[in-house]
């Protein structure tokens, strides 16, 4: 039997049945009946925005999953390139698939010499790297005009191929630009996470040597960020590339979403706080003037996840491995200490408030010798395969352009008043 819900108009007596098809209603079968009247729904907390056959989250049993795997297995078994192939093209690679998509990722790592030469020296000595992300990432578009041509099935995998291959070298660019260190060009006979790391750290040396476990911790991090269904970027991705703009633009502007302290920024802010609570003594008192309204405990909460999130655990167990071969990082105790109070604390509790991704994540990226304004930019790598496997998904269902309706609360008409006869 199908399940539905009927709405009854008061006003006219008028009824629309409408059918829960896969635990969503039709709005356009809902407004059938009220025509002019919207859905107020802000935050869109309520709101589907698309059908989407990639991430699969139930924010009540802690559950994630991409295609269909958990994400615990994934993190177990896989490398990040495993995963951005799967969340493009639906299915795990063969060997042979997998060897041509890393092949093709690798030739694909250099950025052309304009942009580390010219563009990159244009940016103040102490800028952001997450703004020098959002802004070269844009710039990519200049050095790709192909890349308009969003309804080319192989031009757009092409322009995937490109951003997830690039992100990490513009990153790294960034890096090295904000510490005034000569740009290191990629190294192609390394792996994705250990390229990365090259590019990042590398000195005199001539070829670089990450530690296998920091190297896994990446690869791990890397899985866990690669997507997350309609987060505040994925959903920009979305709306930018629904006006069918090229996917550097739209890539870019999700890096902007993701840069808001409530979003990517968070695990910066959760250092900070812990950082600024100093000492296992003065967690009650944190978490006191939390309660009392005074800012918020970053790492805490979410939208969706209404329980553990399935990603802390997971970073939870590799921050014991990274800090084996760095030592422990002294802000982990408190960070303990913290989730041990908060979560036997009824304000938390009552609200469902658990720790997200980001409260264990920057205690790993500090420990590996990031440095915080990094922190989003290192979710911003991974994350790219998700906004795109999106951004193809919703080209490939030919979706209409985002354009949601308002509630007018302004003035109602009145007449011009010249500047002369104001005030
Ligand atoms: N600390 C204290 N109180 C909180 C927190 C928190 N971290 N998060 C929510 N609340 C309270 C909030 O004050 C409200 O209380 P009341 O009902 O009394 O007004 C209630 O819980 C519901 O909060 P909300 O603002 O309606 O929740 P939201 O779904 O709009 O916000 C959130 C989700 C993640 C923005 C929020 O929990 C938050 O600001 N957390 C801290 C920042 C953070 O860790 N962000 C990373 C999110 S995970 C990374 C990602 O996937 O992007």
């Amino acid at each position: 039997m199908t399940e539905s819900v009927t709405i009854t108009d008061n006003r006219t007596g008028q009824s629309v049945e409408v059918p829960i098809v896969d635990g969503a209603v039709s709005a356009a079968e809902w407004a059938k009946l009220l025509p002019g009247i919207w859905f107020y729904d802000p935050g869109l907390g309520t709101t589907a925005e698309c059908e989407s056959a990639i991430t699969y989250i139930d924010g009540e049993a802690g559950i994630l999953r991409y295609r269909g795997y958990p994400i615990e297995q994934l993190a177990e078994g896989s490398t990040y390139l495993e995963v951005a192939y799967l969340l493009l093209n639906g299915e795990l690679p063969v060997r042979a698939e997998l060897d041509r998509f890393t092949e093709e990722i690798r030739q694909h790592t250099f950025i052309h010499e304009n942009m580390r030469k010219r563009f990159f020296d244009g940016f103040h000595y102490d800028a952001h790297p997450m703004g020098m992300l959002v802004s070269s990432v844009a710039a990519l578009s200049t050095f790709y005009p192909e890349a308009k041509r969003i309804d080319e099935p192989e031009t757009r995998r092409r322009q995937a191929v490109r951003l997830i291959a690039k992100v990490p070298t513009l990153a790294a660019a960034a890096h090295r630009f904000s510490i005034g260190k000569p740009f290191v060009y990629p190294d192609v006979s390394l792996s994705f996470a250990e390229n990365f790391l090259s590019m990042m750290w590398r000195g005199a040396e001539p070829r670089f040597e990450a530690d296998p476990a920091l190297v896994r911790a990446i690869e791990v991090l890397f899985i866990l960020h690669a997507d997350h269904e309609q987060n505040c970027s994925t959903t920009t991705m979305r709306v930018v590339g629904s006006a069918h703009a090229d996917p550097y633009s739209a890539c870019a502007a999700a890096i902007a979403a993701l840069y808001g302290p409530r979003h990517g920024g968070a695990n910066e802010a959760v250092l900070r706080m812990l950082t600024s609570i100093g000492s296992l003594d003065a967690v009650p008192e944190f978490v006191r003037s939390v309660k009392e309204g005074h800012g918020r405990l970053q790492g805490f909460g979410h939208r969706v996840y209404k329980n553990y999130d399935p990603r802390a655990k997971i970073i939870r167990e590799v921050a014991y491995d990274v800090f084996e071969v760095t030592g422990k990082n002294p802000l982990l105790d408190i960070a303990l200490k913290l989730e041990e109070v908060a979560l036997a604390d009824e304000y938390f509790s009552s609200r469902r408030l658990y720790p997200n991704v980001d409260f264990y994540s920057g205690l790993i990226y500090q420990a590996l010798g990031f440095p915080v304004e990094l922190f989003p930019v290192l979710f911003a790598i991974p994350r790219t395969s998700g906004w795109l496997a999106h951004w193809s998904e919703m080209l490939e269902k030919n979706t209409r352009i985002a354009r949601p309706r308002q509630v007018y609360t302004g003035q109602d008409e009145r007449p011009y008043v010249p500047l002369a006869e104001r005030g």
